[in-house]
């Protein structure tokens, strides 16, 4: 982000104050604030009591071997119990659970009692499949009910899931199979993606190929379309029916871990984040029953994540379902079969909270105020936004155009690390400031600090860190202590570093201001600059490459990237355009299609400095078309002239 964008965004005057009828029935209140500041622990003591546990805890909090947090120490509960059977215990069955919408228009609807029914068969299929507790279960599925209630199966009996985003290419999948040392996949022959189905299976075949560790996969029918079967594959509907409809839920201890979820840092290697049970679960029914005001008797919330990433773990799964929440999950695109299909799914159920990200809403935008304007949008009471620093441009057409000019839009900061939202206004308390996330939720300690680590003053920016252990916060990184110390720990003192820049305004409010390290937020995905860059060099054709993250109007940042070619490639210009899109799909096959660079540019340098590394700000400033900044420290000034040279005359 520019100093200028920066200095407008700061001097943001308007406020939207809660109205008084919200605050007067709003679910969060502002003594929360004033409660966590009093008895930090003794706070998140009264969150945990709001779930169930078998056996209650002795020690709220263990930092004695920092980083390395216990919560709720001695408490045992089982969190599948607290997300579906509690509910039916006592007396909601016949709730809904989920209203699914496939893409093709086809729908389903779970009571709690009927995903009571699905998880205890899938977990005793999981288990007649040799799972046991501790056992690793990737799953790599569509959007469909059968991911969350594989997730669930997996909680019930103990089993750590995986889950890979369905867009993550077999070479993908096949590393986090192997990192987490999988013993089953659960996949789906396909699902519907942009009118079309889309085929799954066939990157798990490839995935596990020669994988002897994997035992099983477990394979939903969705599509229906072929697929090659082998030894180990099992159908899903088949292991169900086989499988009784009744489990007993066991406790597991409240460190006893729930999954790992891979993503992207600043080395090639994705780094698998673990959350334990009993402190991340607290913390997701804790903030999406604030954040969202939620009341689960009557309202309909809809997250529009994928269950791919964190935000499908904590705000479809884990901290809806702890909540009791009705709540819609939708399988496709925004634009299929149309561009209002997200208001005509609000306008069906009666959407009251909805949950999506900034890159979406500027989507949104563009399409035009028209579109929503046709459907009755007047369910919606709370907007939330995630994944991205949201422009206040968007903030406001969201409350808006979406929000009927009346609903509080709650823009929330969180990371896969921190497992559960940890900045956010609180709807019906805070008065909204577009752009802003403002502060730190009741129980969370943040702060913004300088170079040298003290706290910076008001209108200064800096690093933002987390100051005090948080219950739904990461346990480590799989398999890799030494790495959890690095990256997070050994920025600041006894702190935790999230890897984002942060200002505080005139007010102390927080404004978020995208990475610092080379990792990018592209539509809300994080994806590494070294990972794409290790992706191209693979590729025969390429000597060396250097990935960027452009400003990019609607997905915040898009992926850019120069190449050296080899000598012996034996390219010429005509052949620019070919090698160019054999690099994108290079990078999308290997990685995936979400990391497909929007430009490749073919040049003969690259710039370096003295010690050989490559000055990624110098090639942003070209991706961005901007005036190119300080040269001095280039080990050879005169390669960015080489490079825009080439560039403008195509070479
Ligand atoms: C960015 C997604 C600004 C941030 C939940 C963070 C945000 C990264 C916001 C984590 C927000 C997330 N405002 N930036 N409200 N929410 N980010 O792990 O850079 O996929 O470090 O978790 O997204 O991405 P992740």
């Amino acid at each position: 982000m520019s100093n200028e964008t920066l200095s407008n965004l700061l001097h943001e005057e308007r406020r939207f104050p809660p109205s008084e009828e919200f605050a007067a029935h709003a679910v969060a209140k502002a003594d929360l604030y004033e409660q966590a500041q009093a008895d930090r622990l003794g706070f998140w003591d009264e969150q945990a009591r709001a779930l169930s546990w078998a056996q209650p805890w002795t020690q709220t909090l263990d930092w004695t071997n920092p980083p390395f947090a216990k919560w709720f120490v001695g408490g045992t509960l089982n969190v599948a119990y607290n997300c579906v059977d509690r509910h039916v215990e006592a007396g909601n069955g016949d709730r809904v659970a989920i209203h699914f919408e496939g893409e093709p228009g086809d729908t389903r609807t779970l009571t709690y009692a009927e995903l009571q029914r699905e998880v205890s068969k899938a977990a005793n299929a999981l288990t007649a499949l040799g799972v046991q507790a501790g056992d690793r279960v990737a799953i790599y599925l569509p959007m469909i009910p059968e991911a969350i209630v594989s997730m669930l199966a997996c909680a019930r009996i103990g089993a750590p899931h995986s889950v890979v985003f369905g867009g993550f290419s077999s070479s993908a999948l096949r590393s986090r199979i192997e990192d987490a040392d999988a013993r089953v996949v659960i996949t789906a022959d396909g699902g519907y993606r942009r009118g079309a189905p889309a085929a799954l299976k066939p990157a798990v075949d490839e995935a596990v190929d020669g994988l002897d560790a994997v035992r099983s996969v477990l394979v939903v029918r969705r599509t229906g379309q072929d697929v090659a079967w082998t030894d180990r594959d099992v159908w899903w509907h088949e292991a169900l029916e086989a499988a009784d409809d009744v489990h007993e839920a066991q406790p597991f201890d409240a460190e006893h871990p729930l999954f790992i979820l891979y993503t992207s840092g600043t080395t090639g290697k994705p780094k698998g984040i673990l959350h334990t049970s009993g402190g991340y679960l607290t913390q997701a029914a804790y903030t999406h029953r604030n954040v969202f005001d939620l009341r689960p008797e009557r309202d309909v919330y809809w997250c529009t994540a994928d269950i791919g990433w964190v935000t499908g773990h904590s705000y479809i799964v884990y901290g809806p379902l702890a909540n009791g929440a009705t709540q819609v999950i939708y399988e496709g695109t925004p634009d299929t079969p149309h561009r209002g299909r997200f208001w005509e799914i609000v306008q069906k159920y009666g959407v009251t909270q909805l949950y999506t990200a900034p890159t979406a809403i500027r989507t949104f935008m563009k399409w035009g105020d028209d579109i929503p304007a046709e459907f009755d949008l007047s369910s919606l009471r709370v907007l939330g936004s995630v994944g991205e620093p949201i422009n206040p441009e968007a903030w406001v057409w969201y409350r808006r155009v979406i929000g009927g000019d009346r609903t509080p839009v709650v823009d929330t900061w969180w990371q896969t690390e921190t497992g559960a939202m940890m900045i956010s206004p609180l709807p019906g308390v805070t008065a909204a400031k577009p752009g802003s996330a403002q502060v730190a939720l009741p129980g969370i300690g943040i702060d913004v600090l300088d170079d040298e680590g003290h706290p910076v003053p008001n209108g200064s920016g800096g690093y933002l860190v987390l100051t005090e252990p948080w219950p739904s916060m990461l346990r480590g990184i799989w398999g890799d202590d030494e790495r959890y110390k690095e990256t997070y720990w050994s920025r600041f003192k006894g702190m935790y570093f999230a890897g984002d820049g942060a200002k505080k305004d005139e007010d102390g409010d927080i404004w978020l201001l995208g990475r610092v390290d080379d990792v990018m937020n592209v539509s809300g995905h994080r994806l590494s600059t070294t990972e794409i860059e290790s992706a191209l060099v693979s590729h025969p054709k390429v000597a060396e490459a250097a990935v960027v993250g452009a400003t990019d109007e609607t997905t915040g940042q898009a992926v850019c990237a120069f190449v050296i070619l080899r000598g012996d490639a034996g390219y010429d210009e005509s052949q620019a355009d070919a090698v160019i899109k054999e690099l994108r799909d290079h990078v999308a096959h290997e990685i995936g299609p979400i990391a497909k660079p929007r430009q490749v540019m073919v040049v003969a340098e690259l710039p370096k400095t003295r010690s050989g590394k490559i000055m990624r700000r110098l090639l942003r400033d070209v991706a961005e078309n901007r005036q190119v900044g300080d040269v001095t420290t280039l080990a050879d000034s005169t390669v960015m002239d080489l490079i825009k040279q080439g560039l403008s005359t195509g070479k």
